[in-house]
């Protein structure tokens, strides 16, 4: 997944281009590198690492230019070094692209038996090098790329830049995202209409299989059969400020302490008018008409999907699958009638999730997403999309976002009780009190911050960890385990608690820590036994709890987080707070880089 940006503007195309790579460094950070039509001529300056880089290269070696290309960089094919950093030029033309060419080895075999040679590992040299050979056939830049994508299989989004070619650049969508932003005698191209916020509001999105002609003042997109097609050109609601940190050391941090405040936006948002039930946007949803959900999303999301399964089955008796979009189309479910297909991703361009949605098309009755870009594929392709309001969320490993999706879920799965007559009024009526009480709770966990901090310092010094949790916690105890490993880069793995002695107690020692998710609810006490079965073989037991069932179980465990009480279908919303701060804690103990980890990216718009 990496971000690539186009400009033909009437300034330096270089600021621009940076500025806009800024905004899409959430995609990759392994390298970045601009092309511009300098003095006539294609040029180049690339940097490995991230954007910052580049950045410093270009004040000591400017690149000129008023047409360019620029790309931030996730490897896929190849190490992450300068040569094999985007944009691949091959004689007259140069090329930035998100995704992979899944047949570019035929390709490259082809281009060695015709003479070619190569300088890189990667799938993208490929086509600008059978994009040089077509206008070495005599093809001109127009037609020699068109010749190029045709011949090009797999899930890409790639923009062209020609030598000479001072006010044309040659655009293309298959399976990645690409957006056309409108100037003022100006175009620009961006992997998402965040990045050509600064520029403009004005943006077309390219549908699947479309690719474009662009000059200063003309856009010629044509379809997958290479005919004219017109697309919708929007207005975008898009804040062009840059996100900042607001004072905290990190995005993450930032984004976690704003959970209060963004979660009550999000129940404010879905809240009937008298406050005493569920409203859903345009023409909603009938769950009575509904026989079975089908939930799909990747990482966070798909935890947010596990624990939406125990609400939807517990408070509206509706069956739930859950999947990991990976592995659900390869496995070819059938979607029966009466099932609606949900889809949860903060992105909105998760390449693995968008695919299920697309498999889901013609079979499912009805596809809906809960997302937190509006304007995204995922939601774009949806029949009802819900968003989740969380805000820009900048940090890699996802936070406010996370609890967001969980809210709009459960008041998804109220109102699907209420509809189904699952629920008294009285028990919805205490949820949704309890719902608009959250963000004080949220604020209430937060004050522990300095204990967890503390608790955190003692976990940076472990190799593995285990987590454990049961029903809503179980869900958790994967997400605690997802953010510990993501930004700490410690081993760490979890396991509903039931499951310890069906071989993970093997793993207990007095060295790994293990984390034990309770609040002191009608589980805690099979929780409690399970952590009695590490602690008698000498484990260390990390408890995250209430004051209830630290009252009850803290005494043996080596360290204890309390949280405050909240009804217990809540509690998922409320106890990632601490799962993430020890993450949090952990990896800023440890020295790593918490916003951006290695080898990651905050959206992953490859398979
Ligand atoms: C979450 O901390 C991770 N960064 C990752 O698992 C993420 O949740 C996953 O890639 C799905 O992303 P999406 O929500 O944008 O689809």
């Amino acid at each position: 997944m990496c971000g690539i940006v186009g400009v033909l503007g009437n300034h330096e195309a270089a600021p621009i281009l940076v500025e806009a790579l800024k905004r899409l460094e959430y995609r990759g950070y392994d390298s970045a590198g601009i092309a511009t039509i300098n003095d006539g001529h294609l040029d180049r300056r690339r940097a490995v690492g991230k954007l910052v880089n580049l950045s410093d290269l270009l004040v000591h070696d400017p690149l000129p230019g008023k047409a360019g290309i620029g790309h931030t960089r996730w490897a896929t094919h190849g190490a992450p070094t300068v040569c094999n950093a985007h944009p691949h030029q091959a004689g007259p033309v140069a090329v930035v692209h998100n995704g992979i060419i899944e047949n570019f080895r035929e390709l490259r075999a082809e281009l060695s038996e015709k003479g070619f040679s190569f300088q890189t590992e990667t799938d993208t040299e490929t086509v600008a090098l059978l994009t040089q050979y077509h206008m070495s056939q005599g093809a001109a830049p127009v037609e020699a790329a068109r010749q190029t994508l045709a011949r090009l299989h797999g899930a890409f989004a790639l923009v062209f830049l020609f030598d000479g070619q001072d006010d044309l650049l040659i655009a293309a969508r298959k399976g990645s995202p690409l957006a056309i932003g409108h100037g003022d005698g100006e175009m620009f191209v961006g992997s998402d209409a965040i990045a050509l916020a600064p520029m403009t509001d004005r943006v077309t999105y390219l549908n699947e299989g479309d690719w474009a002609v662009i000059t200063r003042n003309s856009v010629e997109i044509r379809d997958a059969n290479n005919e004219l097609a017109n697309r919708e050109m929007r207005t975008i609601q898009i804040d062009s400020a840059r996100v900042d940190k607001g004072g905290h050391k990190h995005f993450m941090a930032k984004e976690i302490a704003e959970q209060p405040r963004v979660i009550g936006e999000a129940v404010r948002h879905y809240l009937s008018g008298d406050g005493n039930s569920v409203t859903l946007p345009g023409d909603g949803l009938d769950f009575t008409k509904i026989d079975r959900l089908t939930m799909v999303a990747c990482g966070t999301a798909f935890f947010a999907c596990l624990t939406a399964k125990y609400w939807f089955e517990q408070l509206a008796r509706l069956p739930v699958e859950v999947d990991i979009a990976s592995e659900f189309r390869y496995r070819e479910p059938p979607i029966p009638g009466g099932t609606v297909a949900l889809f949860v991703s903060q992105s909105g361009e998760t390449a693995d999730t968008l695919a299920a949605l697309r498999y889901c098309e013609g079979k499912a009755d009805k596809i809906i997403s809960v997302v937190n870009v509006p304007e995204s594929s995922i939601a774009r392709e949806s029949d009802l999309a819900l968003p989740i309001l969380a805000g820009t969320e900048i940090g890699v490993a996802s936070t406010k976002a996370f609890t967001c999706q969980l809210t709009v879920l459960l008041m998804l799965a109220l109102k699907a009780a209420e509809q189904r007559g699952t629920i008294t009024p009285e028990r919805q009526a205490d949820l949704l009190s309890a719902l608009r009480a959250l963000p004080s709770s949220l604020n209430t966990a937060l004050e522990q911050n300095s204990a967890i901090a503390r608790a955190a310092h003692k976990l940076a010094e472990a190799k593995d960890v285990l987590f454990l949790g049961r029903g809503l916690m179980y869900p958790m105890a994967l997400e605690g385990a997802l953010k510990l490993k993501e930004i700490s880069y410690i081993h760490a793995e979890a396991y509903a608690s039931g499951e310890l002695k069906h071989g993970p107690i093997a793993l207990i020692d007095k060295i790994m820590p293990v984390v034990v998710l309770a609040p002191r609810d009608t589980l805690f006490d099979k929780t409690v036994s399970n952590m009695q079965e590490v602690l008698a073989r000498g484990g260390k037991v990390m408890l995250i709890t209430d004051d209830a069932g630290a009252a009850e179980a803290a005494g043996e465990a080596w360290q204890t987080i309390v949280m405050p009480h909240v009804d217990p279908v809540l509690t998922p919303i409320l106890y990632a707070v601490p799962a993430q701060l020890l993450a949090y804690h952990t990896a800023v103990a440890k020295g790593t880089d918490v916003d951006q980890p290695r080898n990651l990216a905050k959206s992953v718009t490859v398979e």
